[in-house]
């Protein structure tokens, strides 16, 4: 199969069921050198005049080093078959730094538009490029309970990157 671009404004996902449930594979850096994890938060949205994606990485991630050194990540959607929730489980759970997550979930690299990195297995690829990034803070929470809840020994701040969203693939019939 192969995908077929489309334009931003032709998408009609709900992106709270999507990402809540059906989850995401984030992926940062280029051809040679990537990293992709899952991950269930983070939003689309409109900001500047522009179609956004917000992603928060915590700084213990090795994508969040690769999320850092590059100007473009994707967000990679990969449905709901058994396949797809195994390579979910296996990217969210597992590091890039000891482990080949590619190899040990049979994925297959793609590079879209010649530099964004996603996979072929995707049903839905956002191309995101860096805008704007910025760490969570303790106190800047209004509900302090969720910084009592989320941090701490679950981890470091997460760090927010909104990027603009400049194309959108989906698998050709
Ligand atoms: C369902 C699910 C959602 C996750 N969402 C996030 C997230 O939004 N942000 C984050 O930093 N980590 C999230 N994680 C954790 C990372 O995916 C996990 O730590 C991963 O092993 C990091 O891999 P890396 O070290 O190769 O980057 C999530 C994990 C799972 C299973």
């Amino acid at each position: 199969m192969r995908m077929k671009k489309i334009e931003v404004s032709q998408l009609t996902e709900n992106f709270f069921e999507t990402i809540s449930k059906e989850w995401m594979l984030v992926c940062a850096g280029n051809a040679e050198h990537y990293n992709m994890m899952t991950a269930s938060w983070g939003g689309i949205g409109w900001l500047w005049n522009k179609p956004v994606a917000f992603v928060f990485i915590r700084p213990e991630r090795y994508t969040f080093e690769l999320a850092e050194n590059n100007d473009v990540m994707t967000l990679s959607f990969l449905g709901h078959s058994k396949e797809a929730r195994n390579i979910y489980q296996v990217c969210g759970s597992k590091s890039g730094r000891d482990t080949d997550k590619t190899k040990e979930c049979g994925l297959t690299p793609l590079v879209l538009d010649g530099k964004y990195t996603a996979f072929k297995q995707a049903r839905l690829v956002l191309c995101c490029k860096k805008l704007y990034a910025d760490n969570l803070k303790p106190e800047a929470f209004t509900d302090a309970s969720l910084n009592e809840t989320w941090y701490g020994k679950k981890g470091g701040y997460h760090k927010m990157y909104v990027a603009e969203i400049t194309n959108a693939f989906i698998q050709e019939d």
